[in-house]
């Protein structure tokens, strides 16, 4: 826990529910503690003039409704700075993205809240076992992610738009993300938004933000998405379903650098790169009249397309046993890998929703597990047939090539230069296959052979 000096008026107003834990250790750090627990209005907070206020947004119970709620709520204290512990099944709401944004401007922005930070964050326990960011978050190493990761290198450091495109659960958030961790804009704001899951009519608010008055309960003006990134990156996720008339005021963003709240026609400056993503083909919605090809090359300057699962060989493997090796740090389970069937049934399987998909069957079978080794039953997959060639054959001629080299090892008082002489090999290979077949062959010399 950092040492925090008590001062005179540090306050943090939290809406959530502070553990016990935490309280007492904000209390040890001299910080008072105002908690709004989830549906409580505001009343009664009593912030003094002078003090050192922080918000904290705590939404580890919440459900998307009181997400949403207590997004709006502490929405009314945007002039503090501010902190969240956001699960990630919430960071995507979009009633939270504005306000995210905001926390993360505060965070670089409000020196004196340094120590809070410290000690909250610490509060929070370690952070979860995912990546630090940047391209660590993408395991892989077949040839279709590396040509990947790659070009997310090559696309990192250049300001221009960027089109993610990829079947469901390739990926194309975490590869977003990556394309900002490594670009000159890491440290500011990256504020995703996902297009498809805000009604229609609320689209443009939510991007551009609106005037007081604009329309019906817009009582307070609103900053959008794209002011609140200034100088950061906003990705636009499921940019396919953006509706059309939002489709054309995100074209002037691009052409012109400026957005116009909804209720004003005063142009804003804006800096952000957008970059977009979807898994729908953008080039059929616009044959179909529901995309604007206009917006479409503005978006599609560079171009990263992310592998299906199923090319991607050897990665399979190396995904599951790295959301194994996640999972068994925060929960307890007996897998810690996978027999030889689920390994196959994995490499065979088709992986339709791809990583997500591959998460969630290695996560269930976790859980379910029954022995050290997750089988492909327990990770729901159909059982594939042998390896080719057939797994019966593979052992017989392992066998024969094992009694092969055990006879010649024999006849030749088990010297290896002279087995390796009979076999037309050199006594490297001899040496090789003695491991391969755990043959000791020194050992078996001085005994003669006994035991094999
Ligand atoms: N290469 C990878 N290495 C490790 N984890 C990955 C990798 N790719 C994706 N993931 C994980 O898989 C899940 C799905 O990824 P993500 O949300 O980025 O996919 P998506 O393409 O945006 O999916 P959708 O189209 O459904 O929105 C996430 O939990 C993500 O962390
Ligand atoms: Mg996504």
């Amino acid at each position: 826990m950092a040492a925090v000096t008590a001062g005179p008026g540090q306050c943090v107003v939290w809406f959530g529910e502070p553990l016990a834990r935490e309280r007492k250790a904000l209390a040890a750090a001299g910080w008072q503690l105002r908690a709004i627990p989830p549906g409580r209005g505001r009343d009664g907070i009593g912030l003094r003039a002078g003090d050192t206020v922080v918000g904290m947004l705590d939404l580890r119970e919440a459900d998307a409704a009181a997400a949403g709620h207590a997004a709006q709520l502490a929405g009314e204290y945007r002039h503090l700075p501010f902190l969240a512990i956001i699960p990630r099944r919430l960071a995507q709401a979009p009633a939270l993205a504005p306000l995210l944004a905001q926390c993360r401007r505060h965070f670089t922005r409000a020196p004196d809240t340094e120590a809070l930070i410290a000690a909250v964050t610490e509060l929070a326990g370690p952070p979860a076992p995912q990546s630090t960011g940047g391209l660590d978050a993408l395991v892989g190493r077949s040839p279709a992610m590396l040509a990947t990761i790659a070009a997310i290198r090559k696309f990192a450091p250049i300001d221009l738009p960027t089109l993610i495109t990829g079947q469901t659960g390739t990926g194309k958030e975490v590869a977003a993300r990556a394309l900002h961790d490594l670009s000159p804009r890491a440290g500011r704001v990256f504020a995703p938004l996902n297009c498809g899951a805000i009604p229609d009519n609320l689209v443009q608010s939510e991007l551009f933000g609106h005037e007081r008055g604009a329309f019906t309960g817009a009582t307070a003006r609103r900053t959008g998405l794209f002011e609140a990134a200034h100088g950061g990156t906003v990705f636009l996720d499921e940019i396919g379903d953006l509706p059309l008339d939002a489709q054309t005021n995100l074209l002037r963003v691009l052409q012109e650098g400026t957005i116009e709240r909804v209720g004003s026609h005063q142009p804003v400056e804006t800096d952000v790169r957008v970059i977009a993503a979807t898994h729908v083909d953008l080039e059929q919605a616009i044959a179909a009249g529901r995309f604007r090809a206009d917006l479409y090359y503005r978006l599609n300057v560079l171009r990263l397309r992310m592998p299906p699962v199923a090319d991607r060989g050897e990665d399979i493997v190396l995904l599951a046993q790295h959301f194994l090796d996640r999972f068994r740090q925060l929960h307890a389970t007996r897998a810690r890998g996978f027999s030889a069937g689920a390994r196959r049934a994995m490499a065979a399987f088709d992986w339709p929703g791809n990583v997500r998909e591959l998460l969630n069957r290695v996560q269930r079978a976790a859980v379910v597990a029954e022995s050290e080794l997750i089988s492909a039953g327990e990770l729901e997959l159909p059982e594939a047939g042998p390896a080719p060639g057939g797994r019966g054959l593979d052992r017989a001629r392992i066998d024969a090539e094992r009694d092969m080299l055990l006879g010649c090892l024999r006849d030749s008082g088990y010297n290896v230069s002279q087995a390796a002489r009979r076999l037309g090999v050199s006594r490297m290979t001899v040496y090789r296959l003695c491991r391969k077949h755990q043959l000791p062959v020194t050992q078996l010399r001085r005994t003669g052979g006994r035991g094999h």
